[in-house]
């Protein structure tokens, strides 16, 4: 079942009060624009007219260490329902966005539900924000030169409902892809690692750090190499590719 809004405060609200009211493993809530976007780390996430907003409900049969690879999972069914739909390349940035051309096109935010006894949340709420449409023009400065959308200056050639369904399909059947074989899923993940073989910095235990990409770990950590040799496990937090500053004004 899809619902449609024209506007909303963020669909991940709307679809988990109808997951607490009962609605089933597929349930869609999708909106034109919102006012409230989500990110990830109680960051506002801008969701201009122009972009797919949507937020699927998940009622998965998972192990209970299988809960926190679901944004993985995720990210991978988006990547690939747009190859097929738009012949787009798309990669993914740990965790949780996808990326064209150093840009980014798109996020997930995925919000879990009230434990039961058995250590897994009652429902899982997939949410995902892609540029469609979306104009430069029509984000906040400081991001306007850091997203890129879909169609970016040229006309959308697919339905937004074509484009939803394919990406909801491909969103439901990476999750199944995980319940049966994770090592299959991680490996389609470790394909499409915008971060692997990168410069990159993140706030470590010792403040900024510097260190190169190394992919996944089996449990849905992020590897980097510091400078001195050492293997680290990221849980959380932004790993950010080292950007080469220029002057603004030529000297
Ligand atoms: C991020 O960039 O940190 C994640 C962004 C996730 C945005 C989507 S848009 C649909 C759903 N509703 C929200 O409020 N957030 C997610």
């Amino acid at each position: 079942m899809i619902y449609h809004y024209s506007s909303v405060d963020s669909t991940n609200t709307i679809a988990a009060r109808m997951a607490a009211l009962g609605a089933g493993h597929g349930t869609v809530v999708h909106a034109d624009r919102q006012t409230g976007g989500r990110g990830r780390a109680g960051r506002e996430f801008v969701s201009p007219e122009g972009g797919l907003y949507f937020s699927l409900v998940l009622i998965p049969a998972l192990d209970s260490a299988d809960f926190p690879l679901i944004t993985l999972a995720a990210g991978v069914g988006l990547c690939q329902a747009i190859f097929q739909i738009a012949q787009l390349n798309v990669q993914l940035k740990w965790p949780n966005d996808l990326y064209i051309a150093d840009r980014k096109l798109g996020g997930i935010l995925t919000e879990s539900g009230p434990y039961r006894r058995n250590s897994c949340p009652e429902y899982v709420i997939v949410g995902v924000g892609i540029n469609v449409t979306t104009e430069p023009a029509q984000f906040p400065s400081s991001l306007r030169s850091r997203v890129i959308s879909l169609y970016h200056g040229r006309k959308c050639s697919l339905e937004v409902e074509t484009l939803l369904h394919a990406l909801v399909d491909g969103v439901l059947s990476s999750v199944q892809k995980l319940a049966v074989n994770r090592q299959f899923l991680l490996a389609d993940w470790q394909s499409l690692d915008y971060l692997q073989g990168r410069e990159l910095e993140y706030d470590g235990a010792e403040g900024k750090t510097f260190a190169t990409g190394c992919g996944l770990a089996p449990d849905g950590r992020y590897i980097v190499r510091t400078r001195d040799g050492a293997e680290h496990h990221i849980l959380a937090g932004d790993i950010n590719p080292v950007r080469l500053k220029f002057p603004e004004q030529p000297v």
